[in-house]
């Protein structure tokens, strides 16, 4: 990411960007017992995953957001250095998987759906992928000099999301974000049908 992304993404405005948008995001879903965060960045919803699992598990491709992360108090925190695009996790590990303006960091719609269907891969039967991401605008795109800036299409989300092996699959976007969620088909273990 480029400098000026490091610093926003560790400041107290980003902090309180995210103290709204998490809640709305996150409304109404039962974390389960072990969360998966991608693209975790220097850690700033972190601490307000593991408020609601008994773990999370964190995953980044850049050492920078890692290290900011590793200096906070992470006790239920597991940091794992990989790319989201193929993660080093076994299939069905996950009770929900998170990510939070990170998919316009990944550079192309390849890796991008590449990264949905790892998440669809990790999580468990009946398991929820919830993501919040920005959208175009040209001051981002500014912000994104010398970084990669690859916002989703609204309008291609909910496509995009089923095509990876999501069901129930939910799109919203409000003030320049955009909401979306799905499940991965099956029951959840232990649950009667
Ligand atoms: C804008 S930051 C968001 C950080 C955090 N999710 C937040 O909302 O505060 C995007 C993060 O995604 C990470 N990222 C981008 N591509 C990735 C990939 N393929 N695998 C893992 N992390 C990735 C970047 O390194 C960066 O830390």
């Amino acid at each position: 990411m480029n400098r000026l992304h490091r610093w926003y993404c560790a400041s107290p405005r980003w902090r309180s960007t995210l103290a709204r948008l998490l809640p709305q995001a996150l409304a109404g879903v039962d974390l389960g017992d072990h969360v998966l965060e991608l693209g975790c960045g220097p850690g700033v919803a972190t601490p307000m995953l593991a408020a609601g699992a008994r773990r999370v598990t964190a995953i980044d491709n850049d050492t920078w957001g890692l290290a900011a992360l590793q200096r906070r108090d992470a006790a239920a925190v597991r940091l794992v250095r990989g790319d989201a695009t193929a993660l080093p996790f076994a299939s069905a590990t996950f009770s929900t998987a998170v990510a939070l303006t990170m998919l316009h960091h990944v550079p192309t719609t390849l890796l991008q759906d590449r990264l949905l269907r790892e998440a669809a891969r990790t999580l468990r039967p009946g398991g929820l992928f919830v993501g919040v991401d920005v959208q175009f605008s040209a001051a981002l795109w500014l912000a994104h000099v010398g970084d990669t800036f690859m916002p989703i299409p609204p309008d291609t989300a909910a496509r995009r999301l089923a095509a990876a092996g999501f069901c129930d699959v939910a799109v919203a976007v409000d003030s320049g974000y955009i909401r979306f969620a799905g499940r991965v088909p099956g029951a959840p273990a232990g649950t009667a049908r």
